[in-house]
């Protein structure tokens, strides 16, 4: 008996209905400053696996459409946060958005994140951003002697501030937020999460002066607890409650007597450390200044002085720790 074959058509029939492709459209928001001062959408369509992400969309359109598209992207794998965009509204990550999650048969659109300065189609100015995060001294700081071995940390000690060492710095917390929309000179929840890190690491000696710098008119109390920044945040950082808990360690420090003082003289005996006040100091007889004349509480002056890099105070040896 002959074997029965399939016709030219067919196999393409065939072929087409096993093919994974969908066509989407990508509703894109476009701005070349050196074309116009507007910025407008474009549509793209494109075939795409549905199990593919936003990301691999947008390299389609690059290589294949229009090599002007200009976004940002590193690791293409959640890891380098460069490539934060409003996806359908919302901030998420392009290279971890899969297509299928998130309605293709309506155009996805892609937009820059807001309250950052456009500089070309989805790249925006990212200084504000960093600037804020180096204000709030991302480092290490001890005082004294380096150690002949490594500083010893508990297992308990090193929980407390376990969820906000995961930051990618991928500005999706930051740019939802709407206080950081009306007023940029506000810190943002990725500063104060990484505040947060440094904050209450129990080696760390200087949770006293981020705590300070986050007292701030633009500090944490500048936070209105929408939850936008954790609902953003593509590693799943509980932002919010990070933030909630730096206000906590402000208000209950309140207890150290040589708080918001700035003292002549040795160093003071008063230890905050790990979030919390470790040991309580005598007032010094030799009080010079209250904390609103302090070079480090002066706001935006204070900021501005610290971007030009008076950002730590003396007598502190710095040490960059990756931990
Ligand atoms: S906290 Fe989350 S959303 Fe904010 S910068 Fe870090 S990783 Fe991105
Ligand atoms: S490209 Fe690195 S996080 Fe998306």
């Amino acid at each position: 008996m002959a074997t029965p074959t399939l016709s030219k058509t067919d196999k393409m029939e065939e072929a087409a209905a096993a093919s994974p492709y969908i066509t989407v459209t990508f509703r894109i928001r476009r701005f070349n400053p050196e074309i116009s001062d507007e910025a407008q959408w474009q549509d793209f369509q494109i075939e795409i696996d549905p199990k593919e992400r936003v990301l691999d969309g947008l390299h389609k359109i690059k290589w294949d459409l229009d090599g002007t598209l200009t976004f940002r992207r590193s690791c293409a794998h959640g890891i380098c946060g460069s490539d934060a965009m409003r996806i359908n509204g919302k901030n998420r990550l392009a290279c971890k958005t899969l297509i299928k999650d998130i309605n293709p048969e309506k155009p996805i659109t892609v937009e820059a994140i807001k309250g950052l300065t456009v500089m070309k189609d989805l790249v925006v100015d990212m200084e504000p951003f960093f600037q804020a995060y180096r204000d709030v001294m991302p480092f290490l700081v001890t005082k004294g002697n380096e150690p002949t071995r490594e500083r010893l940390q508990s297992a308990e000690d090193r929980e407390r501030f376990d969820d906000t060492t995961k930051c990618i710095l991928c500005a999706a917390c930051t740019s939802s937020c709407p206080v950081f929309w009306n007023d940029g000179q506000y810190f943002g929840p990725a500063a104060i999460v990484n505040a947060h890190r440094f904050i209450f690491d129990s080696r760390d000696e200087a949770g006293e002066q981020r705590l300070e710098i986050l007292n701030d008119k633009d500090g944490v109390w500048r936070c209105r607890t929408t939850f936008n920044c954790t609902d953003a945040c593509p590693r799943g950082i509980e932002v919010t409650k990070a933030i909630q808990e730096v206000k906590r360690a402000l208000i209950t420090r309140r207890f150290c007597p040589l708080r918001g003082r700035r003292y002549e003289g040795p160093a003071p005996e008063c230890v905050f450390r790990g979030g919390a006040l470790a040991r309580s100091g005598e007032h010094a007889p030799s009080v010079i200044a209250d904390r609103r004349r302090s070079p480090l509480h002066a706001g935006r002056a204070g900021r501005a002085r610290r971007r030009m890099g008076g950002g730590t105070r003396p007598g502190f040896a710095v040490e960059r720790s990756s931990a």
